[in-house]
């Protein structure tokens, strides 16, 4: 499984790459504003930092100014992947981007008939939302695991990619399920270091190794 962290903020991206597990980014159009920064600055800098898929989100709603965004964010590096909603004409864009080797990001995504969409239509990823669901009292991981078989079923190359994920349980369940990707905050991505048993054991070890060296 590859771990995207999911953010605009560039010093969390250093802290994890450090740790050795960032294999790409996702960003929205929140978490740019929360950046304080303008898109491009955000994307330009998590491309130099990270050698990975660097999604960004388009915010235009109608085809042709999606696809106008799209070409801007695609000369920004060649691993931006563009993120597009699960509309009509986000879906119509998608088809456009793949036909052109350019890769996608279907996003807000909460059934398998969307993603089955997204996929017919070329998206490198789909990004079902499990957290928003759970929030409305919905299976998120439900719906993975319904794409997954979908998608299984046809042969359809789209990665799922776990988004909305707010706690390690998320990770764990979306790993056991098979989602190829999961994006997460970096606290989630921290969370998933601690066992009380580690914690427990390390102090142990390092208190008897003190006792033996006196
Ligand atoms: O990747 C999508 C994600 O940013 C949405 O997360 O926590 O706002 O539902 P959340």
């Amino acid at each position: 499984m590859e771990f995207f962290l999911d953010t605009g903020i560039v010093d969390e991206i250093k802290e994890a790459v450090d740790w050795g597990l960032v294999d790409g980014v996702t960003t929205n159009p929140s978490l740019i504003a929360k950046s304080g920064r303008t898109q491009e600055d955000v994307i330009k800098e998590i491309c130099s930092l990270v050698d990975g898929p660097i999604s960004a989100e388009v915010i235009s709603t109608d085809k042709s100014g999606m696809l106008k965004e799209a070409e801007q964010l695609a000369k920004i590096h060649d691993n931006v992947v563009i993120k597009l909603p699960l509309t009509i004409d986000g879906i119509s864009a998608c088809k456009v981007l793949s036909d052109q080797n350019i890769k996608t990001n279907v996003t807000l995504c909460f059934s398998a008939n969307q993603a089955l969409l997204a996929a017919k239509n070329g998206a490198t990823y789909i990004s079902p939302f499990i957290g928003r669901l759970d929030d409305i009292g919905h299976s998120g991981m439900g719906l993975i695991e319904e794409i997954r078989v979908v998608f299984d079923n046809y042969g359809f190359p789209t990665q799922i990619l776990a988004a909305s994920v707010r706690h390690s349980d998320h990770v764990r369940e979306a790993a056991l399920v098979g989602a190829d990707v999961a994006t997460m905050p970096i606290s989630c991505m921290k969370s998933l270091f601690n066992h009380p048993l580690t914690t427990i054991g390390l102090e142990k070890f390092l208190a008897d190794h003190k006792k033996a060296s006196l």
